[in-house]
This record gives C-alpha cells, sequence and structure tokens, in this order.
C-alpha cells in the first residue's frame, strides 16, 4: 500500500508541489512578479515598491527594535506597530500609580511622548546583489581558504557601502549562501511612544486567543520616528523633531471584501522551506513533541498557581505569554505538515530528484550525504533541545546563568541582572517546575548526556523530587535575601548546589554536544547549498513551475496573497472577518484577559461609531493569504493601490507550518482592521488628533 502511494506521490509529485504557492519575495526582485500581482488585483508597479532613486513604499517600512516591523503613516513620523511589539516599553514606563500596560497610554502632545533609550527604528536605504563581489577570489582555493576570503570581501563590502554616511550595513547570504545580498540601513535611535489602547484592547483574549480565529484582538501602537534638526539619525536629545519620512501610507478607509488583493511588506525572521526530509521528520516527530511536552509541565504549574493569586499572575504575565507562544504555534506547526503530508511529499520528492541526479557528480550523492549528516545530528538536536527546554527552563539554572562570572568573582552586591528576576520569582513555582522537567530529561536523554555528578547526586538523595527539594533547601539562590546572607558570612558562591548543578551540565552541553551540533549543521547547510543550487535546476527541467523564493532571513520582503476565509477542519468555514459584535459577546468583567474597557461597552451600546461605522457595526480583525511569519508582526497591510488597510501581528496556529510549507487553501495570516485601530483612537481613546496628521483617502 506505502509503495502505491508513494508511486502515484511520483507522479503526482510535481503537480502538487507547483499548486502550492506562497512566498516572501525580494523587494529589488519584485518586477518578477509584477504580472502576477496584477492579475490578481493590484496596481502597483515595481518602482512603487522599491526604488532607489525616488521614494517608494520601501521608505515607509522599518525593523522596529530587534523582532518586529513597523509602518510609517504621517510626514510627521508617527509610526504603527503592534501593542505585542512595544510592550516591553510600555512596561518599563509603568508603576502602580501609572499602569500603561492595563490603562493604556496617549500622549496628548509631543511633549509628552515617551523616550525609550535602546529602541531603534532602521530604514533600509538599498539593497544588492553582491554575489560576485564576495566570490571574487575563491575559485580553486580550498575551503580554508575560501572562507576567509569571503569574509574579507564581506568586511570590504560592508566598509564601502557605508564610506562617507552614517548608514549601517550588513551581508546576509540567501539560498543557503548561493547568493550574498548586502543591506544598507538608516538607524533611528530616538524612537517615543505616542499612543498605546489598554490591555484589554491590546491583548484582548490573552493566550486563549493568540495563534486562534476568530479573532478579535485590538494589537496596535503607535510611536513616533525623532530625528535631528537635519532630519538625520540622532541619539535621544528633547532638541529632536519628528522625522520626515522619504514615505509614508495613505490610510483606505473604504475598507477591504473578500477576494480583494492584499500586500504585506514587512521583516519575516525565519523559514525552511527547502528543508531535508529528515530535517521534516526530526521537527515533526522529536524536537517538537518533546519541547511542547516540556512547555505543557511549565505552564500547568504556573497557570495553577496563577489562580490562587493575582500577584503570581502579574508576576508571571510575560514569562507566560512567552512560554504559550511558541507552545501553541509548534502544536499548530505539527498538525500543519501532518495535514500537508509534508515529510511523505518531500520524500517522494528528494527520491525523484535523486533518479534524476545520478548522471550529475554535483547532485548525485546530495541525498544520502544529507541523510548521513541528519543521522549524525539526530542525538546531538534532542539533547539541544532538553537541554534548553528542560534543563535552563528551570528557574533557579536561569539566576545562576544570569549571575553569570559574579558567583566565583563574588561582590558585595547582588548582581544587577538578579535584581529584575526576583521582583518576578516564586520558587514554589519553580521547584514544582523543575521536579517534573529533570524527570523528563533524565528518561528522555540517553544517559552519557547526563552528567555522571548529577547522576550520583540524584541517586544519592534517593530520587529526581528529593534531590530538588535539597536543591532548593540549600541553594541561596532561591532569594535574594538569601544571597545578601550569603555574601554578608562571605559564603562560597561557586560550591552553591545550583551553581554546581549549572556547571555541570553546561560542561556537558560544550564538551559533548555543540561541537558536534556546530560540525554536523555546517555540513547539513553546505550539502542543502548543492541541494537547493540542484532543485532549481532540476524543477526548470522538469517544468514544475515551482516558485523558488529565499527563505526568511530577517530582511525586506513582499508578501501578497488576498482577502479569504477557509476550512481549518472537516466541515467548517471560517469567514474572514470579525466585528465588534463579537467583542461584546466575548466580553466578560470576571475574566482578566476578556474584560473589555467600560467606555467600549458605552460606545457600543450608543453605537457611536461616527465615520467608523460599517454596515452597523466595526470591522475588527480579517484573514488574508498572505505567506508571513514571525517578524511580520507590526508589517503594513496595503490594498492593490499601496494604501494601508491593516496591520498585520499573527497567524491562525494551523497555518503555522507555513514557516516550512505554505499552503494558500489553508494558510492565514491575520490582520487588524485600520478602521478599528482608528475608531478605537478616537472614539474610545480621545486621542482622535492623531488621525489628523495620517492622509485618509476614500
Ligand atoms: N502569536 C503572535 C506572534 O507570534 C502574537 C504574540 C503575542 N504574544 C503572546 N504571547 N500572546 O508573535
Ligand atoms: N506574531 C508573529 C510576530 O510577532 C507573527 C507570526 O508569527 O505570524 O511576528
Amino acid at each position: 500500500m506505502k509503495k502505491i502511494t508513494l508511486i502515484i506521490a511520483c507522479i503526482l509529485f510535481p503537480y502538487i508541489y507547483s499548486s502550492a504557492q506562497g512566498g516572501m519575495w525580494v523587494p529589488s526582485m519584485i518586477g518578477e512578479r509584477i504580472k502576477d500581482m496584477k492579475s490578481k488585483g493590484s496596481s502597483l508597479s515595481a518602482d512603487d515598491i522599491y526604488n532607489t532613486k525616488k521614494p517608494s513604499y520601501k521608505d515607509a517600512v522599518v525593523i522596529f527594535g530587534g523582532g518586529c516591523t513597523g509602518g510609517m503613516i504621517s510626514p510627521d513620523g508617527l509610526m504603527l506597530t503592534n501593542h505585542h511589539c512595544g510592550f516591553s516599553q510600555l512596561q518599563k514606563h509603568s508603576s502602580v500609580t501609572h499602569d500603561y500596560l492595563k490603562d493604556g497610554f496617549w500622549a496628548k502632545n509631543r511633549d509628552e511622548e515617551l523616550p525609550n533609550p535602546g529602541l531603534e527604528a532602521k530604514f533600509l536605504i538599498r539593497m544588492e546583489d553582491v554575489t560576485d563581489k564576495i566570490l571574487a577570489g575563491t575559485n580553486g582555493q580550498n575551503a580554508t581558504d575560501t572562507e576567509r576570503i569571503k569574509q574579507d570581501n564581506i568586511e570590504k563590502i560592508i566598509k564601502e557601502s557605508v564610506e562617507g554616511t552614517d548608514y549601517m550595513a550588513e551581508v546576509k547570504p540567501i539560498y543557503y549562501s548561493n547568493q550574498y545580498y548586502v543591506y544598507i540601513y538608516e538607524v533611528f535611535k530616538d524612537v517615543r511612544i505616542v499612543g498605546a489602547p489598554p490591555s484589554s484592547i491590546g491583548k484582548f483574549g490573552g493566550e486563549t486567543d493568540n495563534w486562534m480565529w476568530p479573532r478579535h484582538t485590538g494589537d496596535f501602537m503607535y510611536f513616533r520616528v525623532y530625528a535631528g534638526k537635519d532630519n538625520k539619525p540622532a541619539p535621544y536629545s528633547k532638541d529632536n523633531v519628528p522625522y520626515r519620512p522619504k514615505k509614508y501610507f495613505n490610510i483606505a478607509t473604504k475598507g477591504i471584501n473578500e477576494g480583494d488583493f492584499t500586500m504585506i511588506y514587512g521583516y519575516p525572521a525565519r523559514t525552511q522551506q527547502y528543508l531535508f526530509s529528515e530535517g521534516v521528520d526530526d521537527i515533526l516527530n522529536y524536537s517538537n513533541p518533546a519541547k511542547i511536552k516540556l512547555r505543557t509541565m511549565r505552564l500547568e504549574e504556573i497557570q495553577k498557581a496563577r489562580k490562587s493569586d493575582p500577584a503570581i499572575r502579574i508576576a508571571y504575565a510575560y514569562k507566560e505569554a512567552n512560554i504559550a507562544n511558541a507552545w501553541k504555534k509548534w502544536q499548530g506547526e505539527s498538525l500543519g505538515l501532518h495535514r500537508l503530508n509534508t515529510i511523505d511529499k518531500k520524500r517522494a520528492y528528494e527520491m525523484s530528484f535523486n533518479e534524476w541526479a545520478q548522471g550529475k557528480a554535483e547532485y548525485k550523492d546530495v541525498i544520502s550525504d544529507l541523510k548521513n549528516q541528519y543521522d549524525l545530528i539526530h542525538d546531538y538536536a534532542l539533547v539541544r533541545d532538553y537541554y534548553n527546554e528542560a534543563i535552563r527552563a528551570i528557574e533557579l539554572i536561569k539566576a545562576v546563568e544570569l549571575a553569570g562570572k559574579w558567583s566565583s568573582n563574588t561582590t558585595d552586591t547582588v548582581p544587577a541582572a538578579l535584581t529584575g528576576f526576583y521582583k518576578d520569582y516564586y520558587p514554589e513555582i519553580d521547584i514544582r517546575i523543575a521536579k517534573k522537567v529533570l524527570a523528563e530529561y533524565m528518561n528522555n536523554v540517553p544517559k552519557e548526556f547526563i552528567p555522571v555528578e548529577v547522576n550520583k547526586n540524584i541517586s544519592d538523595a534517593g530520587g529526581v523530587n528529593k534531590y530538588i527539594d535539597s536543591l532548593f533547601e540549600n541553594s541561596l539562590f532561591v532569594s535574594e535575601e538569601n544571597l545578601k546572607a550569603g555574601i554578608n558570612k562571605g559564603y562560597n558562591f561557586i560550591e552553591d548546589p545550583a551553581v554546581k548543578l549549572y556547571s555541570a551540565f553546561r560542561d556537558m552541553y560544550r564538551n559533548k554536544v555543540l561541537n558536534y551540533l556546530e560540525t554536523y549543521n555546517a555540513n547539513i547547510e553546505s550539502l542543502q547549498k548543492v541541494f537547493v543550487r540542484g532543485q532549481q535546476e532540476y524543477d526548470a527541467e522538469k517544468k514544475t513551475n515551482r516558485a523558488f523564493f529565499p527563505d526568511a532571513n530577517h530582511t525586506l520582503r513582499v508578501a501578497y496573497g488576498s482577502v479569504s476565509g477557509y476550512s481549518p477542519e472537516d466541515g467548517v468555514w471560517y469567514v474572514p472577518v470579525t466585528t465588534l459584535e463579537g467583542i461584546i459577546a466575548k466580553d466578560n468583567p470576571e475574566d482578566y484577559d476578556f474584560n473589555i474597557p467600560q467606555k467600549l461597552r458605552d460606545v457600543h451600546s450608543a453605537a457611536d461609531y461616527g465615520r467608523w461605522e460599517t454596515n452597523g457595526t466595526i470591522p475588527v480583525c480579517f484573514l488574508a493569504s498572505n505567506h508571513t511569519s514571525g517578524g511580520n508582526s507590526g508589517s503594513p497591510v496595503l490594498n492593490g493601490k499601496g494604501e494601508l488597510i491593516g496591520l498585520n501581528f499573527d497567524r491562525t496556529w494551523t497555518s503555522t507550518m507555513s514557516d516550512i510549507e505554505f499552503d494558500p487553501s489553508i494558510c492565514r495570516n491575520i490582520g487588524l482592521d485600520i478602521r478599528y485601530i482608528l475608531f478605537v483612537t478616537e472614539k474610545v481613546c480621545g486621542a482622535g488628533y492623531l488621525i489628523n496628521e495620517m492622509t485618509l483617502k476614500k
């Protein structure tokens, strides 16, 4: 039976594969997609999207902070991104007397806007294919020399690219180092908070609704980019003025309909479309299940604890959100990979590729070589996951890690990194988690990766539970008070049992895992380089029409699709838009995550929607078939005229396999309708004055 399926899969494969689309396209090459974009309803030209000679939409898109995207929406530097992207900045400005997380924040004038040291907004000046320059002089060289020459070339290119400017440049490979691009950015360092809705809007639905549809989260926040008087980047100063961007987005107030063209312009961080089947097998059958199980253990304990004490809810809110976000993503990813049969499709493809490759010296061994490397890396990759998700998930271990060299070089104050840590730390939760995750590590990781002394300590203590009890009884890292007492008594911290546990695992990992991981990963990378090149040749020869876009690497990309519903499972159809009525239906004053502001209730009962009213209500979120990934949060969603129709913030959880395989019939991004953003800004938060700086288009 299996054989027959395989044969059928082989015959059908090119067709099946080519029917899948999606893609995160390189803006400087967008010309190749314009015809297809037009056929789907866009009227944009390549120059509208990316141009280095005159302003284009690329000048209105920024890298916001470390991992999000933002979009410029006014001539005065106003920028829109997600609430979850600005969350940590908002938290830093919050205290018990002014809790901006809970109540929201709105600067009534520009003097009230809140500066955020360390926060940057990066604008792309240009990108350029520099493959030839980077490979120059490498012909005929051995591997070590090639690497050295490439590094020298990269340094030279970076230097040349920014000479005489205050720009910043970086070189990044695409297609597994078959090609290289240089990216040149202008980096603004004075970025201030302008407005944020209360969490009961910005985080509405909490973890329950995260990654879900139907969705009603008002995940938006305004910032403003500031510059020196010359409109150039300048460090924070009271005298800085709003940055005048080369381009900003006009806002479409007409709204959207099912089937409308949508485009997302932003910075997706990482996808693995060309991953070898064994790599997918590792994720689906080993890594994800292990990581999910370990995080379930942690979440269960945190959730139990937070129900009993509101202080714990606050202390663990951010940690819980972080643990839960990836936990849910991995579950959806696994469901999606099963549903799409990604592994079988990849295996069938690799089999037929391998047949084709037999006459070709360059490609004939690549499949079997990849298979070998994956066999070799398997155990080490598993230990990596358990080490990160079990051992390093014990907060007591985290504390030792944060203390760093302090333990062996103790000063008379508690390390600064730890004071913040203890503010949100409850050892009674940690101890319960530690017992579970350590036991899980012991039961699943091959013996050789359990440090000998840890094994001995556990059996001396009479098992994991007793060992952990004594660890928490004897380690001074359980609280700031204990650390202080220890400092006063001249305690030798390097002998602390938590420090010893941490060092034992860290040394084991460094000595027995890391080297192998690095070697095999490097081997896989260089084989993938050959394999991706081969796939392009093979697909061209077989005329599969498969779209070869480079994997996301946190550089600017264009994705396009349309507003569309989908069937998440048999018998169910998701309509692509939600409305305020759904928020009112979910409203529950008893449940922190679903307790909307009274003002929103009042506006709803008075139907005081003003100019944002649409069919008697307010549209909130919408689904579209754009290929997005982590990092695309805060990305502008544009219509076919390049006007802003929404703000991207999520995907549905069962479409997160799109990082490995995108299927347009079931993969959906979730955007926030711009009209809901403007409605909340004006009618609920009383900040309609901000809308005056925007350009609204009917
Ligand atoms: N799921 C979205 C993303 O991956 C939103 C995350 C917001 N964080 C959260 N824990 N709810 O970033
Ligand atoms: N929520 C993600 C982000 O923060 C976006 C996604 O994974 O779809 O970038």
